[in-house]
């Protein structure tokens, strides 16, 4: 399947994050030449960075199987135990949006980590007794938007800890042409730029807009994606220059309007836009922030006088104080 296709199988393919991608080289040589499971790794950053590539890369270049959940996939002790008892030694179990495991679930994970081991009470009250299981040496891969979200217990299980960071336009034109290499799709360079400078630092919104324009080439430019094709073809879908789609307008036209351009609190803004509240802060606050759009005040967000200078909103004098 073409999606599965687009992603990179080996750290050589695997286009920027260059801190983390030398980190890890460096742990897997190591672990390997020990003929030892490696160390577990806790992967953290925005969503659409590539956690869940860089995990299957790890599990490739280690030579071992992955089994792939999530948080909020495992709701009680037994399902985590019946994962861990099925592992086999040196496998790799990727726990996507770790963050989001139950206390109760991460109690079972603490001694699985630390002593490989799982510790089964039988039975109830004065009777109880508790039984341990020994776990084969397993690596636990963790992913979550936020590191600061992990209870520290958790997070200091993790002997690798590795952040992944919004990816440069100069990467995502890689990113972008590879991809196109992929779908067998005929692309100019600077059409690559294009998409790239308006992909929010993000390979799956770039390839998602790959996409997008490819379509919108096919049937209005005979196929061939040039600088101009695409800026014409992601002008149309309504994502701008700096790559702000509707929603991103949206948050910012909200707080400027109903909010006074802020503070306002996160819930609030969620409320306001008919948005989680988890989506606002891991999906499209980083970007804006990263953007200088938006900021953190104790009080709440506010639009900075950047926000309101690109949306071409004059500044009025009350926000300005806020500011
Ligand atoms: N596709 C999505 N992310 C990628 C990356 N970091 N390198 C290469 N191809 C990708």
């Amino acid at each position: 399947d073409i999606e599965r296709s687009l992603r990179p199988k080996r750290l050589k393919e695997y286009i920027g994050q260059q801190k983390a991608k030398e980190t890890i080289a460096i742990f897997v040589e190591a672990a390997r030449q020990r003929g030892e499971a490696l160390d577990h790794v806790l992967l953290f950053g925005p969503p659409g960075l590539g956690k869940t590539t860089l995990s299957n890369i790890i599990a490739n270049e280690m030579g071992v199987n992955i089994r792939v959940t999530s948080g909020p996939a495992i709701e009680r002790q037994g399902d985590l135990a019946a994962i861990l008892t099925n592992l086999s030694e040196g496998d790799i179990l990727f726990i996507d949006e770790i963050h989001r495991l139950s206390r109760a679930v991460e109690e079972i994970l603490y001694p699985a980590m630390e002593d490989y081991a799982l510790d089964i009470v039988l039975g109830k009250g004065p009777g109880a007794r508790s039984i341990r299981l020994e776990l084969p040496k397993f690596t636990l891969i963790g992913a979550t938007t936020r590191a600061g979200m992990l209870a520290s217990p958790l997070r200091d299980r993790f002997g690798i800890i590795s952040r992944l960071e919004f990816y440069s336009a100069e990467e995502l034109t890689e990113i972008v042409l590879r991809a196109a290499r992929i779908l067998n799709v005929s692309i100019e360079k600077s059409g690559a730029a294009e998409i790239a400078r308006r992909s929010r630092g993000t390979p799956r919104v770039a390839n998602r807009l790959l996409k997008r324009v490819r379509d919108y080439a096919q049937v209005k430019a005979q196929g061939e994606i040039t600088a101009e094709v695409a800026a014409e073809a992601l002008e149309f879908f309504e994502v701008d220059p700096l790559g702000m789609d509707q929603t991103d307008r949206r948050l910012l036209y909200t707080i400027i309007e109903k909010f006074n351009g802020g503070p306002v609190g996160l819930d609030t803004i969620a409320a306001a836009t008919s948005e989680e509240p988890d989506t606002v802060e891991d999906v499209l606050e980083p970007f804006l922030m990263q953007l200088g759009f938006i900021a953190r005040t104790p009080r709440g967000r506010v639009v900075t006088p950047q926000a309101y200078r690109h949306l071409g909103i004059p500044l009025k004098n009350d926000a300005e104080g806020d500011n």
